[in-house]
């Protein structure tokens, strides 16, 4: 059994226009995989297919063996697979606490509530110190760092974040990448879909380029970081 997740020939449709074709990748158990494209290359797409959020026309995503193609999303939650969508999508009127509870609900999680609350506001101070408060009222960086909170308190095995330094300011983006080091480093898979590639190429063990639907390059990361269509493409050298 290979172990880690398997996409291949993955193809996405919105009303019959084709938005991603033949997406291929790996993400192996303890790495941390970028995926890199052009606004609208398809990038979310590839991610919500994954993740179940979305139904793929053709491909197959294959989880630590066990193949977890179209299955709905609580359903690959339950399996060790969260996405952390783009924007910031807290529920509002809720607390900070219900918001991290709601994101505990998969029964691989049930068992774990108080020690995961534990170590997700070690980690995230700011939102233990407003635990009561509601969601809506955090700051736009503090309503990220609740959405990754929330992604953790499903204890996944692979974590898919969704352009999670969007919007944030200097200081935060670089805590943001601290973060998904040290979710690695406590054993977490983390596939990466971000705008800031110097700093994600830096931090990835591998990355792909998606471009139109397609992956068009994958490699190493410390390579990509060299290759002129990267440099051309994405870093502005
Ligand atoms: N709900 C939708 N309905 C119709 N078309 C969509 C929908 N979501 C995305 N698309 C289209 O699919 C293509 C890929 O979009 P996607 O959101 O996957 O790109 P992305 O790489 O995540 O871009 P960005 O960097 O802007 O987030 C685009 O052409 C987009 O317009
Ligand atoms: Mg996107």
């Amino acid at each position: 059994m290979s172990s880690g997740l398997e996409v291949s020939g993955l193809g996405c449709a919105y009303r019959g226009v084709r938005a991603v074709s033949d997406v291929s990748l790996t993400v192996g158990t303890g790495e941390i995989v970028a995926l890199l494209g052009a606004n609208g290359a398809g990038k979310t797409t590839s991610v919500k297919a994954i993740a179940g959020a979305l139904r793929p026309e053709s491909g197959r995503v294959i989880w630590n063996g066990e193949d977890v193609t179209g299955m709905p999303a609580h359903r690959v939650v339950a399996r060790g697979i969260t996405l952390v969508p783009e924007g910031r999508l807290v529920f509002q009127h809720l607390t900070v606490l219900e918001n991290l509870q709601v994101g505990a609900s998969s029964p691989r999680a049930q068992g774990d509530v108080a020690r995961n609350l534990d170590h997700v506001f070690a980690i995230f101070p700011r939102l233990a110190e407003r635990r009561a408060q509601n969601a809506g009222s955090l700051s736009g960086g503090e309503q990220q760092m609740l959405a990754i909170a929330r992604g953790m308190m499903s204890a996944p095995r692979l974590m898919i974040l969704d352009e999670p330094s969007l919007g944030l300011a200097p200081q935060l983006v670089a805590s943001m990448f601290e973060l998904v080091r040290r979710l690695n480093a406590e054993g977490i898979a983390v596939m990466l879909v971000e705008q800031n590639v110097h700093a994600s190429l830096k931090l990835a063990h591998r990355a792909y380029v998606l471009e139109k639907g397609r992956i068009v390059l994958g490699g190493a990361a410390a390579e990509m970081l060299d290759n002129p269509f990267v440099k051309k493409a994405f870093l502005g050298l």
